[in-house]
């Protein structure tokens, strides 16, 4: 069977490098009757929204199975755990706690500690409860200030739990997902949208981060960013253009808010009505400082200039992954290393990388070879990025478990422990052996 390795020496071969496997709770929990409606549930009710039809309603059941799969955690020797926190399992409509949801993580929370597993929390990756959406989601305001609540009443409740919280998980796909193009809930569209919902995002995060300096100073408190990077078609100056706008659009749009306080320059080449509304003192607010950024990388996109739209995005060549994803690692050392020459960032976590592939459960084995190469591949472009001197602490792999994915339902697979939704039984891939061996080698 194939093995994941590392160069001898390298850093990431070291207990001091934290090795972790990530989930969502709306992809895996199910266990829909306990919370209340978020948009995901709405989106997922509308016809063909989902690749499959499917719903998060039972997903992979982990609200009832958290015990064995804590124990499949365990088994892959991981160091940390990556998981969100359901904001409808765990606030009421009117803002209060509810006890019901809060114990089902304190369980959880205590029983990595003791298993000695690293919390790794996401407080919000995507599930807005649907009363909010109702006043206006993400396009209203006050919804910043609504998640701002939640980030306080949790972070005190899970009091002293958690390594590390991370406000939002890429809120490029909820803005620009959900609210501009319209794929993800709640299903907006309209260039008109992207960039408002984007703002009260980060907006969200800024007054999260304040809540969290406050009630839980010594974990690590920050944000997860996705970033696809922007690559011309030719050399020619049009196309080099309308890739930079594409990375200052899709990229830059995030992060630079967050670590300088402002927008890319290219807010003003923005239609007056695509803009977001800032009020005074909102870039200060995003701007705090934070002890990590997370980072999940996937894939590149390549872009060629185009007169109505400014760009265009070329199809994905191959080698591609079962989401049509180009398998493209030396795009993720580049980003690494000119993020860090771009900006004073705080130490880094990948929080997601993966891929989905076609696998087929044979006499009860997975045999993932190409996911196992695509984690080799990346897991070598990490280990480029910190001899360039990047400061880079940990890697999580998505997903520890095949889950709801999004938009493609259940058609697309990205764990690397299979799961079998008429049983719920869960079976560890090769790739997850070969990531459970990689780790348990580290000296
Ligand atoms: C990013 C998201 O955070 C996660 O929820 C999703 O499943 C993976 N990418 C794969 O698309």
């Amino acid at each position: 069977m194939k093995k994941l390795t590392l160069p001898h020496g390298s850093a990431m071969n070291t207990k001091a490098f934290t090795y972790g496997v990530a989930t969502a709770a709306f992809q895996i929990e199910g266990a829909a009757e306990f919370r209340l409606t978020n948009i995901w549930d709405t989106f997922c009710a509308q016809p063909d929204n989902i690749a499959d039809g499917s719903d998060g309603l039972v997903a992979c059941d982990h609200y009832h199975q958290w015990q064995q799969d804590l124990d499949l955690i365990s088994e892959l020797g991981v160091d940390a755990y990556r998981f969100s926190i359901s904001w409808t399992r765990v606030i009421n409509e009117d803002g209060s706690l509810n006890q019901l949801g809060v114990d089902f993580y304190i369980r959880i929370l205590d029983c990595l500690n003791e298993r000695g597993i690293q919390a790794f929390v996401t407080l919000y990756h995507w599930d807005l409860p649907q009363y909010l959406e109702d006043q206006g989601g993400w396009l209203n305001r006050e919804t910043a200030y609504h998640f701002a609540h939640y980030a306080d009443l949790i972070s005190q409740a899970f009091a002293g739990r958690v390594t590390s919280y991370a406000t939002l998980n890429e809120p490029f796909c909820s803005a620009y997902l959900g609210y501009e193009i319209g794929i993800h809930a709640p299903g907006i569209k309209g260039k008109q949208y992207g960039k408002k919902a984007a703002h009260h995002l980060l907006l969200a995060h800024g007054l999260a981060m304040l809540a969290l300096q406050k009630n839980s100073p010594n974990s690590q408190n920050g944000i997860v960013l996705n970033f696809t990077p922007a690559y011309p078609a030719t050399n020619i100056p049009e196309d080099i253009h309308a890739a930079h706008f594409a990375d200052e659009y899709f990229n830059h749009w995030y992060i630079q808010p967050i670590m300088e306080g402002q927008y890319p320059d290219i807010i003003n080449q923005l239609a007056n009505d695509h803009l977001p509304v800032i009020q005074p003192g909102d870039m200060a607010i995003i701007n705090q400082p934070l002890d990590f950024i997370g980072i999940n990388y996937y894939t590149r996109a390549v872009y060629q200039a185009d007169k109505q739209h400014v760009f265009k995005e070329l199809p994905a060549q191959p080698p591609l992954t079962d989401m049509g994803w180009q398998i493209y690692p030396e795009a993720f050392s580049h980003l690494l290393i000119s993020l860090h020459n771009r900006y004073p960032l705080p130490p880094i976590y990948i929080t997601e990388n993966g891929a989905a592939m076609p696998d087929k459960l044979i006499n009860g084995e997975i045999n993932d070879s190409d996911r196992i190469d695509y984690y080799q591949s990346h897991l070598n472009a990490v280990e480029s990025a910190i001899t360039h001197g990047v400061n880079i602490k940990g890697y999580f792999a998505w997903s520890l478990m095949d889950n709801f994915e999004w938009a493609e339902g259940y058609l697309k697979r990205f764990g690397i422990v299979y799961v079998d939704y008429t049983t719920q039984t869960r079976t560890i891939k090769a790739s997850g052996h070969a990531y459970q061996e990689l780790i348990k080698q580290r000296v």
